[in-house]
């Protein structure tokens, strides 16, 4: 979603703010903007590509060394050039980017509208810009802080004044923002991947704080002007986690990373003398997970079908009660969360908003909130009570995958270390543990189908409809198989219960309407094989995705893919491999931008 990049230093700061852009699209837009500070000032803004903005840029070749610039996406207002950040107040003074929603906007614009302000945009962000400006009286720092005041939302915002011609000033609620610090420079962004390429030293800004930043000098305080000490912390991703090397998309780079996300995930975490997870993380809340009856799990998009997987893993290795909800849905629902209860919350980004409304939900009503994520340092990793990082590494395409992979893999391990101190058996734990240490070179394994799963594709890509049916842990994986269809080839897919089938979507079948069918030889296969066959008996063409040495299916459907054999529970990480692979293969050859799919966002930071 939107994205920040801020810059007061000695280089040309078009240069660092245009590169930082680059870094931000993968996290989705429409239009970037950017404004620099000189006299004149500098501003443009573009619809499209940030390259279109560069090229204005380049052209133009602003001097300056201090600026701000944006990627937005839409929520209030169409994609335009008027609506694009930085905002500018009445003076053309005061320029500012800001991420979030700011929900009482309409009633802030009629004040400052009867006030005499004039509007140039239908945004939300444009009031605040008029807002410093009403609060203005010599000292930036305290007109954002009073501005602010007034704002009910959530916000990132960097703010510039021609006055003030080396300062800039920051702040959040809801909304990250991070400081990059350098020698003689000071950098501030809304995701750290702006920063890697300038400096590895970084620092958080929490909720209700803000910042005044000066080349090589920072100063936080809280909002209501409490100074604030924070630790410089080391960036722990370099430069090069942007870098795609030789794949032609990040989709295809992420996807063959995924023998060492699991890899990653496993690591230091397995205790085989007694078979079971060592997950440092949690050892704060040993006691009170000990106590726990009752799961929770909360999550959006890919993680939210993790969240399915995990309602199954714990479900079957501990005897908790597990329920997987949408974070979205999470406030609507009267649940019972009492001292025994454990809410965990998963997120790859550790910034989705409804996520983050769950837990903190959760949180108030007394629950132990465990997080499950992939960024370290972010809003949802620093706000759950202890949690379990995935170490997947920076995950740029937008489709997420080594992620899900992750995801999966420690949902295993958190499942085991809650089973074996109950009444999980050490023959289980460790065949489960055995099975987790083959799953990398199997996921290699199955990753050398890539060509053929590509011819695959060019046999169905241009279907407009497909369905994706799985029992038990393949179910949440038709989910994802069918959810990576959609986000990236924008075919229409549905995943569906294998058993559900008859209730509905059998009655779309028909040649052109293809299934892609979940069956494994694990404990629920007869039963796939009984929907397969009332699939074919209504002419359905069928892609099978099954284990190695199956060769029965091969009379009842049109094509199979197979992958290597393991245990049942840990079958969706390698069911998931060719799933993403046809995805990938289906939007390349329908021409689509595979990393950065129409309308959607890496990281859904509104609610
Ligand atoms: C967006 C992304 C998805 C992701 C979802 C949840 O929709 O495009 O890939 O699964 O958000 O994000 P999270 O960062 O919380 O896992």
């Amino acid at each position: 979603m939107c994205g920040i990049v801020a810059y007061t230093g000695k280089q040309s700061a078009r240069e660092v703010l245009i590169e930082g852009l680059k870094r931000l699209e993968y996290r989705g837009y429409d239009s970037s903007g950017i404004a620099i500070l000189n006299s004149p000032p500098y501003w443009a803004r573009k619809v499209g590509k940030v390259a279109a903005l560069e090229n204005q840029v380049w052209q133009d070749s602003p001097a300056g060394t201090v600026g701000i610039a944006h990627t937005r996406w839409a929520t209030h207002g169409k994609p335009s050039e008027a609506n694009a950040h930085p905002h500018v107040d009445c003076s053309g003074k005061i320029f500012l980017v800001h991420n979030g929603i700011i929900e009482n906007y309409m009633t802030l614009k009629k004040r400052l509208v009867a006030a005499g302000h004039t509007f140039c945009s239908e945004t939300d962000t444009e009031t605040l810009a008029h807002l410093v400006e009403c609060a203005y009286q010599g000292d930036l720092e305290a007109a954002v802080r009073k501005a602010l005041l007034d704002v009910q939302g959530t916000y990132g915002v960097a703010v510039l004044h021609t006055a003030h011609p080396q300062q800039i000033i920051v702040a959040r609620r809801g909304s990250p923002i991070v400081l990059g610090i350098g020698e003689d420079e000071t950098l501030a962004a809304s995701d750290v991947s702006a920063l890697a390429h300038q400096t590895d030293r970084v620092v958080y800004l929490e909720d209700n704080e803000m910042a005044s930043l000066e080349p090589g000098r920072f100063a936080i305080t809280t909002l209501e002007n409490r100074a604030v000490s924070r630790e410089v912390k080391p960036l722990e991703i370099g430069p090069e986690a942007m870098e795609r090397g030789n794949f032609p998309h990040f989709m295809l780079k992420e996807i063959f990373e995924q023998p060492e996300a699991v890899e990653n995930a496993l690591r230091g975490r397995i205790n085989h003398g007694e078979a079971v997870a060592k997950l440092g993380g949690l050892e704060s809340v040993q006691e009170r997970l000990q106590q726990a009856r009752h799961l929770i799990i909360v999550s959006c998009g890919t993680s939210y079908y993790a969240g399915l997987f995990g309602r199954y893993v714990f479900e079957s290795l501990t005897d908790l009660t597990v329920e997987t909800e949408l974070a979205s849905e999470f406030r609507y629902r009267k649940l019972n969360l009492r001292q025994n209860t454990v809410v965990l919350a998963i997120s790859q980004s550790g910034e989705t908003a409804d996520t983050l409304a769950a837990l903190r939900e959760a949180k108030r009503k007394g629950a132990l909130v465990l997080g499950l994520v992939n960024v370290v340092g972010s809003t949802i990793a620093r706000e759950t009570h202890a949690g379990v990082y995935s170490h997947a590494g920076i995950e740029v395409g937008v489709a997420s995958t080594k992620s899900f992979i992750s995801q999966l893999t420690i949902l295993t391990l958190m499942a085991l270390l809650v089973g074996r101190s109950r009444d999980l058996s050490y023959e289980e734990g460790a065949s489960i543990l055995r099975g987790l240490e083959r799953l990398p070179d199997q996921i290699r394994e199955t990753l050398r189908q890539s060509e053929g799963i590509r011819t695959l594709a060019q046999k169905y890509c241009q279907a407009e409809h497909f369905l994706y049916i799985g029992r038990k842990y393949q179910y949440p994986i038709a989910l994802e198989g069918a959810l990576k269809l959609k986000e990236i080839a924008y075919i229409h897919s549905e995943g569906y219960a294998a058993g559900e089938m008859k209730h509905g979507p059998i009655a779309l079948i028909d040649p052109a309407f293809p299934t892609m069918a979940l069956a494994p030889e694990d404990g629920s296969y007869e039963k796939v094989v009984s929907n397969i066959q009332e699939i074919r008996a209504r002419d359905g063409r069928i892609v099978a995705v099954t284990t190695e040495g199956n060769t029965k299916l091969h009379a009842l459907v049109d094509d199979v893919i197979t992958v290597p054999k393991n245990h049942e529970v840990l079958l969706p990480m390698l069911i998931v491999v060719p799933l993403q692979l046809f995805a990938y293969h289906c939007a390349v050859l329908r021409g689509c931008d595979v990393d950065k799919p129409r309308n959607l966002a890496k990281s859904v930071t509104v609610e």
